[in-house]
């Protein structure tokens, strides 16, 4: 599916009832062939208006920590578990995450992510348990390691889970443990690297096999 119509189905979408108080969808933005994929939340007010995943405040924290690994929105893309924002910031609801599964997995699809890094708890349990179908604890008990899943219909990727940047910045002890998590996006790649090295000299494949090739 291409990224326009993806937009467009997010657009008319209803089917749930966020559509009915949103102002803006929010499908998400960045690099169509980005290796990395961040899954947040759901869009806040400043998102909801100008229809631009992480433009506030826990937007511009995520902009430092993915300066710190030396990389730029521009170089990933962004999405959350739903498009539409809950009225009053409240938490999404599990059967608002499942109804925008369909766009969720629609972006993932195309995007074909060999990293994705969700964030925060709604994001971990919907990658794990929904499209995984695998045991989700909380942030604090499933962060600081890279998993390897394969995704229902999906394939398989490297996923990174931690917590929502918005979490530091109302408990700045959260910091820390959301930096060493973004440091394991450079062991994530480095990964990467060796298995495409070792594949350009003929070498056997373990973990790309493991992952699907970028066409
Ligand atoms: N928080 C999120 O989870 N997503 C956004 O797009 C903005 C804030």
């Amino acid at each position: 599916m291409l990224w326009n119509t993806i937009v467009e189905s997010i657009r008319n979408c209803n089917k749930c009832m966020l559509h009915k108080s949103r102002t803006k969808p929010v499908p998400g933005e960045g690099n169509l062939d980005a290796v990395i994929l961040f899954i947040g939340e759901a869009p806040g007010r400043q998102e909801d208006l100008s229809g631009r995943p992480f433009v506030g405040q826990a937007g511009k924290l995520l902009e430092v920590l993915l300066r710190s690994i030396g990389l730029r929105r521009e170089e990933v893309f962004i999405t959350n578990v739903v498009k539409c924002r809950p009225p009053n910031n409240r938490d999404p609801k599990e059967e608002e995450v499942r109804a925008c599964s369909v766009h969720t997995q629609a972006i993932i699809r195309l995007i074909k992510p060999k990293v994705i890094v969700t964030l925060g708890n709604h994001s971990g349990k919907y990658v794990f348990s929904v499209l995984g179908g695998r045991e989700w604890m909380s942030v604090s008990r499933m962060r600081g390691r890279i998993y390897e899943l394969e995704l229902r219909n999906l394939g398989k990727v490297l996923v990174i889970p931690t917590y929502h940047p918005a979490a530091a910045l109302y408990n700045p002890k959260v910091r820390p443990a959301l930096e060493k998590d973004f440091s394991l996006i450079v062991e994530a790649q480095e990964r990467l690297a060796k298995i495409e090295e070792s594949t350009a000299k003929g070498k056997p494949k373990s973990l790309l096999d493991f992952l699907r090739s970028k066409q």
